[in-house]
């Protein structure tokens, strides 16, 4: 496995290693857990080169505690990914990938004017930034995201559509711990007592789930934040049940499109993120 910090230094390698086959990238920003792990595995099996790039992106964050905040933990992230089989860990600097600032502004339309992008303001935007610019760099034949990250995801998908990007991409469920608490790098940042707690986020999904037939989606919705409120160390900020393809609120059950319910909730400080298929 190959450390690089520049562009050049990896396109170089790059150039031989599509020689071949195929590359599969997986875009992460550290604190590797089995979350991330769980997509690179499933990139080694389908290609013969993996990129995964460590990049805490300035410009998806709209809040700068947060962002210093991250986890940056590079020599624990590199022995895990010595145990994955992935070939090249590309591990730029901000100034290798923002040279200078980066003006563009992509427009998502209704996806992003729901759940995180009506939330995190800018937040998409510079996730789309970002996710351009690794691709051009890379150029892979496969990225891998989470559906951890539906709505990122979903825009991912948009942004390739919009700039003609060749890359297919490849979808990956969501890794959970043994409570069902889904794993993300910012469950470091919770206490014991809060990452025991923060299991409900799930377990409430999972009811509400089980119980769909004998509710309404508005009450269901009613009910899913109520649950979540009633515990004292979490606080929903939105739940959400929408299509999966506009993103757009679903009114009843028996609308034709899939369903997925969508929640955002503050632990403390800490913002979690879960979403569960209703069908
Ligand atoms: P990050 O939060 O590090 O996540 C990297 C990838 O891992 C994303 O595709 C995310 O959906 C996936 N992932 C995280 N937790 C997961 C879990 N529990 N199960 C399955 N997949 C999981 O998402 C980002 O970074 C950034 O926005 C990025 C795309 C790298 C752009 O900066």
């Amino acid at each position: 496995m190959l450390l690089v910090k520049t562009i050049k230094e990896l396109q170089n390698l790059l150039n031989d290693s599509r020689k071949f086959g195929t590359i599969g990238f997986v875009p992460t920003m550290g604190a590797l857990h089995k979350g991330h792990l769980s997509l690179i595995k499933q990139a080694v099996l389908g290609n013969e080169t993996v990129v995964v790039s460590i990049f805490v992106n300035p410009t998806q964050f709209n809040n700068s505690t947060d962002l210093e905040e991250y986890p940056r933990t590079l020599e624990s992230d590199l022995e895990l990914l010595e145990t994955t089989g992935c070939q090249i860990v590309f591990a730029p600097n901000t100034k290798e990938v923002y040279p200078e600032p980066d003006i563009r502004k992509f427009n998502f339309g209704k996806l992003e004017t729901v759940m995180e992008g009506k939330h995190r303001p800018g937040h998409f935007n510079g996730v789309a930034q970002v996710v351009s610019k690794l691709f051009d760099i890379v150029k892979p034949d496969r990225a891998y995201f989470g559906l951890k990250d539906f709505q990122q995801l979903t825009i991912i998908k948009e942004m390739v559509l919009q700039l003609k990007i060749t890359v297919e991409i490849v979808a990956c469920p969501i890794i959970r711990e043994k409570s069902g608490l889904a794993m993300s790098s910012r469950n470091e940042l919770l206490t014991d007592e809060q990452r025991k707690n923060a299991s409900l986020l799930h377990k409430t999904l999972l009811t509400a789930k089980e119980q769909k037939g004998q509710k309404t989606v508005s009450e269901t919705i009613t009910r899913v934040i109520e649950m979540i409120n009633r515990n004292p160390f979490l606080n929903v900020e939105y739940f959400e049940i929408v299509d999966d393809e506009q993103l757009q609120p679903v009114k009843n059950w028996n609308e034709k499109s899939s369903k997925i319910g969508c929640v955002a909730a503050f632990c403390g400080d800490v913002r979690l993120i879960d979403n569960i298929y209703f069908n």
